[in-house]
């Protein structure tokens, strides 16, 4: 009997409904005993979000301080062959409950020299997330064998419409003809039925160790590294804007509110006016720099990788 747990941390039922699809062909296998723990902070947040609400969750997401978690039901004793663990990326960190977990006694206990496949869905920026990811996971001691990403659909310019709207009004369908639906495409969380069926067939194998990656060659995470600029530059923001806030008080108290207002105008000024100005200086400095940013794309896929190879033959199996 193969044991796997599998932790995430879902507001709106998106990355449960990935989490689903990804182990249902676990699920079904008879040598396979899944347990599923969904984290629950201690005092949940709200979804939809009112705006000041949502900007309050910054300070404490980027400096990964995260509130308590009801106790999950797991044993800190309880060994397992694979954590399946996986996480929305908030305010370019994994989501805080993730943290958490990470960061407690019994996450810690059973990540331990245990192999350990993330898995992101998020609007498309999880690439610093995930370095933060690796770092937590290395703190635990725990071996990363695999990556998967998951974006929302459209570009990053409908996005920044299409998934604050749904963050703030819960609403996801299709706005004014001109903007897709919000969140990840229902085929691609279909397609994810994938690597379940690879995972399976590691574990058969004996070969999901988490010193080699054995979800290869099925399009498990493309990197966007046009992204990882503005990425370093609005994390660095972040922290700084993040301790004055602090300075004003806890989550939640009245004396952030301005504070947090101030910073609302000064992202959404550094939105509009440095990130385009700095992504097209890129885009033509991009040429002079190809090796490097070839290194730095392998970098951020790994250990999974962006390749194809057994597409065909797994796609198949999770159209069944
Ligand atoms: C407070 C907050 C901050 C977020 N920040 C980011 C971000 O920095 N990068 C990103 O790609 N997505 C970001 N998202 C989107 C989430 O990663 C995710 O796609 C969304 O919350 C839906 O996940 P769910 O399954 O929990 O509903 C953020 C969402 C929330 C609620």
């Amino acid at each position: 009997m193969k044991k796997i747990l599998v932790v995430y941390y879902s507001q709106s039922g998106q990355l449960q409904r990935v989490v689903e699809t990804i182990t249902s062909p676990l699920v079904a296998a008879a040598d396979v005993e899944l347990q599923v723990e969904p984290l629950r902070p201690a005092v949940e947040y709200p979804y939809p979000w009112p705006l000041l609400r949502f900007l309050d969750a910054f300070p404490e997401s980027v400096r990964l301080d995260p509130p308590p978690l009801q106790p999950p039901a797991i044993d800190r004793e309880a060994r397992y062959d694979l954590v399946i663990l996986a996480y929305t990326v908030w305010f370019l960190a994994p989501a805080p409950p993730v943290v958490a977990f990470l960061r407690s006694e019994v996450g810690r206990a059973v990540l331990r020299d245990t192999p350990v496949i993330t898995v992101i869905a998020c609007r498309n920026m999880w690439h610093l997330a995930q370095e933060k990811m690796k770092t937590l996971l290395r703190e635990a001691g725990a071996r990363l064998s695999d990556n998967v990403v998951l974006v929302d659909q459209g570009s990053s310019l409908a996005t920044f419409v299409t998934t604050p709207r749904w963050m703030l009004t819960g609403r996801r369908d299709r706005l004014w003809g001109l903007f897709p639906p919000a969140g990840v495409a229902e085929e691609e969380i279909a397609a994810s039925a994938r690597f379940g069926h690879a995972i399976l067939d590691a574990l058969r194998q004996g070969s999901l160790d988490g010193r080699r990656p054995v979800l290869t060659g099925l399009r498990a995470v493309k990197a966007d590294i046009r992204l990882v600029p503005g990425e370093k530059i609005a994390t660095r923001s972040f922290l700084i804007w993040s301790r004055l806030i602090r300075l004003m008080g806890l989550p939640g108290s009245p004396g952030r509110k301005p504070v947090l207002l101030i910073y609302l105008v000064f992202l959404l000024a550094m939105i509009m006016t440095v990130v385009p100005i700095s992504m097209a200086l890129r885009a033509l400095l991009r040429p002079l720099f190809a090796r490097r940013l070839e290194a730095q794309r392998l970098y951020f896929e790994g250990p999974s990788g962006r390749g194809e190879e057994r597409m065909r033959e797994y796609a198949r199996m999770a159209r069944r």
